[in-house]
């Protein structure tokens, strides 16, 4: 069987997700891993016995070896280490988002051009199960067109803080780091429509709640209460050329009574949520039916939805099937979440057909 060499650059949080999944695949060589933290490197190392180990991914990058790389690493670097990645011949799974900057997104896909090689969004929601099964009921037109689709992620206290809450590493808070999660699986569903308009809104109210006692939250590992630059929370309503509109609000802090998820794509046969679990209502026979599919995951399998994004990526590297998150729907995404900034910003709906681009 032939064997994918994989180096990791970025040996925190989610790089056990990745590492898990590429362990669990036969295809895989696990060859080298790399952090700026370098003793965070040598465990990552150690725990998963991996040869290996660097503090500079361009040494990285520099093993002939290495095939592909999965980029882990804060948001302000992706763009740079994709590039750098993929003009040293490396096939790339770059964590989402897949950069700060639309100029920044246009240079990762003009490397892509020009090297050939592959790049993989991590858009891992893409590939969860449930979200297989609802785009073969929206493939076989069991929705109809899809019209309208509303994508909110709030948490009341969620601010993890460290590089999250520092808008320069970031590029911002929960609109760039969990809505465009949301935002892009929605926009992938409706069949990804070509956007016209985005009116957003972006509050810093609340701050990141550190005041707040007896409730326990995620915090980075450089957590620190006095540092935070990001946005509490945002809203948008994004506009599409076929008519079609998407309802967007996601939070870090907000005076809400629960944390919630609400995914839900509509269309004219029927409409999906997709979190807590699929679940589909649509009419027959003049009467409104409610469908629930039984599946083994209903919502969203994290480790289960890692396996399938890994393995995916393995394929591509071995040259089989199709790129499910290509970088196009990478830049398209920056180019979205930067004119909801942007319009928040300027107090004021952006226009994305042409003349007023970020
Ligand atoms: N797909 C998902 O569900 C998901 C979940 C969490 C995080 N993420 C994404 O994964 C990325 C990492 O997030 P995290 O939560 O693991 O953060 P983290 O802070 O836990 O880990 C990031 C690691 O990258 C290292 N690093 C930063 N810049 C580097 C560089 N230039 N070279 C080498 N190492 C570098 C840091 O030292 C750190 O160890 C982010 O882009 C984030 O948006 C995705």
């Amino acid at each position: 069987m032939e064997n994918v060499h994989i180096g990791l650059i970025g040996c925190g949080s989610i790089s056990d997700a990745h590492l898990q999944a590429y362990a669990s695949n036969p295809q895989v060589k696990l060859a080298a891993v790399c952090d700026l933290n370098s003793e965070r490197a040598r465990q990552t190392a150690e725990k998963y016995g991996i040869p290996g180990v660097y503090g500079d991914y361009r040494e990285l990058l520099a093993d002939p070896a290495i095939q592909a790389v999965s980029i882990c690493t804060w948001n302000n670097s992706h763009a740079e280490i994709s590039i750098e990645a993929l003009r040293a011949g490396k096939h790339v799974l770059c964590e989402k988002p897949l950069c700060k900057t639309v100029d920044e997104a246009l240079a990762i896909q003009q490397a892509v051009k020009e090297s050939g090689r592959v790049l993989q969004v991590g858009y891992v929601r893409r590939h969860a199960a449930n979200i297989e099964v609802l785009k073969r009921f929206i493939d076989a037109g069991d929705l109809g067109g899809i019209y309208y689709a509303r994508a909110s992620l709030i948490r009341r206290l969620g601010n993890p803080g460290g590089w999250f809450a520092d808008a320069e590493r970031s590029g911002g808070g929960p609109l760039i780091d969990i809505g465009v999660h949301v935002i892009d699986l929605c926009w992938y569903l409706m069949g990804k429509p070509k956007a016209v308009s985005v009116s957003g809104s972006a509050y810093r109210k609340l701050g990141n709640r550190s005041n707040v006692e007896n409730y326990a939250y995620y915090q980075a590992a450089d957590f620190d209460p006095s540092v935070n630059t990001v946005e509490d929370m945002a809203n948008a309503l994004i506009r599409f050329e076929n008519g079609a509109s998407l309802m967007v609000d996601v939070s870090f802090s907000l005076h809400a009574r629960k944390d919630s998820a609400q995914i839900s794509v509509f269309g004219e046969r029927g409409g999906a949520e997709i979190e807590p679990a699929l679940a589909i209502a649509t009419e027959r026979h003049n009467t409104i039916i409610n469908i629930d599919p039984q599946l083994t995951a209903p919502g969203f399998d994290f480790v289960d939805s890692f396996k399938r994004e890994i393995d995916h990526f393995v394929r591509l590297c071995l040259g089989e099937g199709d790129n499910l998150c290509p970088v196009e729907d990478g830049v398209e995404m920056i180019r979205l979440l930067n004119a909801i900034y942007r319009s928040a910003e300027e107090g004021r709906e952006i226009r994305l057909d042409g003349e007023e681009e970020a």
